[in-house]
């Protein structure tokens, strides 16, 4: 996915694309401030261990491990901002990448908004990545930072869905049959992932301006009326929301310890 060298500047400035910002900073901010309701009661999600180490510092190191990413910001649990700093001073992380630890709040939106008020000057390209994809390969993160350099104002990883998707009129009761309403055309459809990559700008307007309450940057800056594009995604950018989650995300890990030789 990255075996393509990144292209050399624009030399016809006019061409009606964005320049190419070959030298732009990189930053990740990740947003780790969440409860994980769905995976059932313990620590905060972020904050649990997937083959002994924290889901966050498998996440943070996912980012790190781009050579491009030289500030990863961690929005933490509003009460576990200490927590979270001992956790980076006690693990294993890259030298040439500078860390940042925010209080969250209490949406998403909001926590990813925290961390865009932590960023320094400096950083134009913006990733963000939930800690609940720990497992993401660096592959996919560099093909997120290419496609931003090369001009697209947003960019998402996705993937063709294996299920067929119904739209629905909701049910009174949560369990009581829903009426079908349409099957879009699966083959127009694309799960999305993170890490997410935007040109910082566009993302701070977008967090700016958009109010409604979203599940994905992606969708804000769409909101603008921007472009946002695609780059192929990765099955083991699985997010972590259910127990079942946690099996399939031990199992990623004993693989690839399996591959390493170690
Ligand atoms: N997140 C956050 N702040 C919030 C809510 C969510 O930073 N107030 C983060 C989560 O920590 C996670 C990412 O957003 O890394 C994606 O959210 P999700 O998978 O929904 O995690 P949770 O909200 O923690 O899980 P749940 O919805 O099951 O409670
Ligand atoms: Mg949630």
């Amino acid at each position: 996915m990255t075996d393509d060298p990144l292209p050399p500047p624009s030399p016809t400035p006019h061409s009606g694309r964005p320049a190419a910002r070959t030298t732009a900073r990189t930053a990740a901010v990740i947003p780790a401030a969440g409860r994980g309701v769905r995976l059932g009661p313990g620590a905060p999600k972020a904050l649990r261990a997937l083959g002994g180490t924290p889901m966050l510092i498998h996440a943070i190191r996912a980012m790190a491990d781009s050579r491009a990413v030289s500030l990863v910001v961690v929005v933490a649990p509003p009460d576990g901002a200490a927590e979270v700093k001992a956790l980076l001073d006690t693990h294993a992380l890259p030298d040439r990448t500078d860390f940042l630890v925010v209080p969250g709040g209490e949406s998403r939106q909001e926590s990813v908004r925290a961390g865009l008020d932590a960023l320094p000057p400096g950083y134009d390209i913006v990733l963000v990545h939930d800690a609940a994809r720990p497992l993401v390969p660096v592959d996919t993160v560099d093909a997120v930072i290419e496609a931003v350099r090369d001009g697209a104002p947003a960019v998402v990883p996705a993937l063709p869905l294996a299920d067929t998707v119904k739209q629905v009129e909701p049910a009174p009761e949560p369990g009581a049959p829903e009426r079908v309403v349409a099957t879009p055309d699966r083959s127009l459809l694309r799960a999305v992932q993170t890490p997410q990559g935007f040109d910082r700008a566009t993302l701070v307007r977008a967090h700016e301006t958009v109010t409604d309450n979203v599940t994905d940057d992606a969708s804000m800056v769409e909101q603008l009326g921007l472009p946002v594009v695609t780059v192929p995604g990765h099955e083991e950018a699985f997010k972590v929301t259910r127990p079942l989650d946690l099996v399939l995300a031990e199992a990623v890990l004993a693989r690839r310890r399996l591959n390493d030789g170690f």
